[in-house]
């Protein structure tokens, strides 16, 4: 795929990007930000960093009082273009920190609280609010952003969601791999704050049998495609 599109036509909107992890989701937002010229959020990174706040301080998980405090108290940047990602913490990169098998291991927990979420959707509200972006996370459609103009849920098959996770880890037991996504899926799936999944409204798209490239040509696509019809409307 080309990699310069200072040609391309600008899209003039909110692209919702939402599904579990191991769909390609984060490389897709990346890619399709820079191929549509828009502003690209991380949601999840934002949880990773607040994350990274919580197990700093040693404050207790099981205390969402303790938690949503001390997310209160932290100041979360984060970088919203697509060829540069970054990630601050109290003004301090945390792009590192935020990825590690600590932090993965604790998300779940904090991205339950709901006062947490409350703060940070506050945020991507108001960074979503500046400029056409294509924002990635569990509930952008449902929750931070319904009225976006394409709204997309990406699925794939266990296996290959949990191939593609091995491979980013480079863990080779898939089986420990597939356990570990089954517990974070079950557990973001049935938390009362904002559950995942599909906003009403979402085009369904199974990345299992696609390339990362056709992925984001074909969501490239239906974004034009939205806002001509827009448009007309
Ligand atoms: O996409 P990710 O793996 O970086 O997300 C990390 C965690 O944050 C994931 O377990 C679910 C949570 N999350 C969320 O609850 N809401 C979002 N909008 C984005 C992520």
């Amino acid at each position: 795929m080309p990699t310069d599109f200072s040609e391309a036509p600008e899209f003039r909107g909110v692209v919702a990007l939402d599904g579990p992890s191991g769909t390609g989701k984060s490389t897709v937002a990346k890619l399709l930000a820079r191929r549509l010229r828009t502003q690209y959020l991380d949601t999840g990174a934002m949880y990773r960093a607040a994350t990274v706040a919580v197990l700093r301080a040693g404050v207790d998980l099981e205390d969402p009082v303790a938690v949503a405090t001390e997310v209160a108290a932290s100041r979360i940047d984060v970088g919203t273009d697509p060829w540069r990602r970054s990630i601050q913490l109290d003004g301090r990169d945390v792009e590192r920190e935020i990825r590690t098998a600590a932090t993965t291991a604790a998300v779940s927990a904090v991205s339950a609280v709901q006062a947490v979420r409350t703060q940070l959707v506050a945020q991507q509200r108001l960074i979503i609010g500046r400029a056409p972006t294509v924002a990635e996370g569990r509930d952008i459609g449902s929750v931070v952003w319904p009225d976006a103009e394409l709204k997309v849920y990406l699925t794939a098959r266990e296996e290959v969601r949990a191939r593609r996770r091995a491979g980013e880890l480079g863990d080779e037991d898939l089986n420990r791999v597939i356990q570990s996504l089954r517990r974070r899926d079950d557990f973001d799936s049935s938390r009362a704050a904002s559950p995942l999944r599909r906003p009403d409204g979402s085009t369904e798209v199974d990345t299992s049998e696609l390339t990362i490239d056709e992925v984001v040509e074909l969501l490239a696509s239906l974004a034009f495609q939205a806002v001509s019809t827009a448009d007309r409307a």
